[in-house]
């Protein structure tokens, strides 16, 4: 296996400078399931990569499992002739399971999260009463804290903090690409919700905040579009159209923000997978341990979460 490349110094003044203009290849993948964004950005000089919120499929009416979408992802890096650096997750995905674990076991790249994910995982242990349930952060390679930088080959990866959706959701900056997750959708899809167990509406605005601080030319790579209107999908916007036009922030203070995003949020269901797929996510994308028949199960805890939609 791949060595975990160990923590880059911090930049000189020049590298940074140069780091800032390098504009890294992005390639993105759709999974209309889901409506969720993968991406594969990469060093167009030495051929390295990271994969970014790889998607396990998974079919909730037959409980099947199934690798189309991370197959996908890996026939495309073939293609280009490009070597898995890292498999990085932004934050634990309530509507997909990751496929960091099964795209760690083809490329042997390190996989990586941020280093709150441990509080969340001591959270959902409880919502779910699983003892079992690592709340330690082992199920990753590499714990990024806020401010940490590290390489994608030549490219310098940078992480922020950026919770709100969750209280472990990080921004992955690469050269003038950021991996902004679910905290701005497309101009015209607002952003995301704030109401998971964690998430915090006022902590979501100022992540938004340092979101727009960064250059306005910066390519900003969602995590979800879910198609307002019926539009084709979407996902790349820049720091100037969504300070200029996200229909959920421009124009508005941090007070109408929050009272506008609790609001909506208290209108909101529950995402169909949250129980299933937190349970994944939280071990780093790998499936519950077999049970004496050989078969894999999830728990579903009943009435733990508010917000079901019965009408
Ligand atoms: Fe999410």
């Amino acid at each position: 296996m791949r060595s975990v490349p160990a923590t880059e110094a911090l930049p000189t003044p020049r590298d940074a400078v140069s780091a800032a203009n390098a504009r890294p290849a992005v390639r993105a993948f759709f999974d209309p399931r889901t409506c969720s964004l993968q991406y594969v950005v990469a060093d167009r000089s030495t051929g390295d990569c990271a994969i970014i919120d790889p998607v396990l499929d998974f079919d909730e009416r037959s409980g099947a499992v199934a690798t189309h979408s991370a197959d996908g992802i890996l026939a495309h890096v073939e293609q280009a002739g490009l070597r898995v650096a890292w498999i990085l997750d932004t934050h634990p995905h309530a509507d997909h399971f990751s496929a960091a674990a099964y795209l760690k076991a083809k490329t042997g790249a390190p996989t990586a999260i941020g280093e709150k994910i441990v509080a969340v995982q001591a959270l959902w242990r409880e919502i779910y009463n699983l003892p079992e349930l690592p709340a330690d952060g082992s199920s990753w390679d590499r714990l990024f804290h806020d401010g940490e930088v590290f390489r994608i080959g030549g490219l310098e990866a940078r992480v922020l903090h950026s919770p709100g959706h969750t209280l472990a959701s990080i921004t992955y900056v690469v050269g003038d690409a950021a991996f902004i997750h679910d905290t701005l959708f497309m101009p015209d899809g607002g952003t995301a919700r704030a109401d998971f167990p964690g998430g915090d509406a006022r902590r979501l605005w100022a992540s938004i905040q340092q979101i727009l601080a960064l250059p306005d030319d910066t390519r900003l790579f969602t995590g979800h579009d879910y198609q307002p209107g019926g539009r084709e999908p979407r996902w790349k916007s820049s720091v100037a159209e969504q300070r200029l036009g996200n229909a959920h922030v421009a124009g508005k203070t941090e007070a109408e923000y929050v009272a506008f995003r609790k609001a909506r949020d208290r209108l909101l269901p529950m995402p169909g997978l949250i129980l299933p797929a937190m349970q994944v996510n939280l071990r780093g994308g790998r499936l519950p341990e077999p049970e004496d028949n050989g078969r894999r199960y999830l728990k579903i805890p009943i009435d733990a979460l508010p917000g079901a939609a019965w009408e």
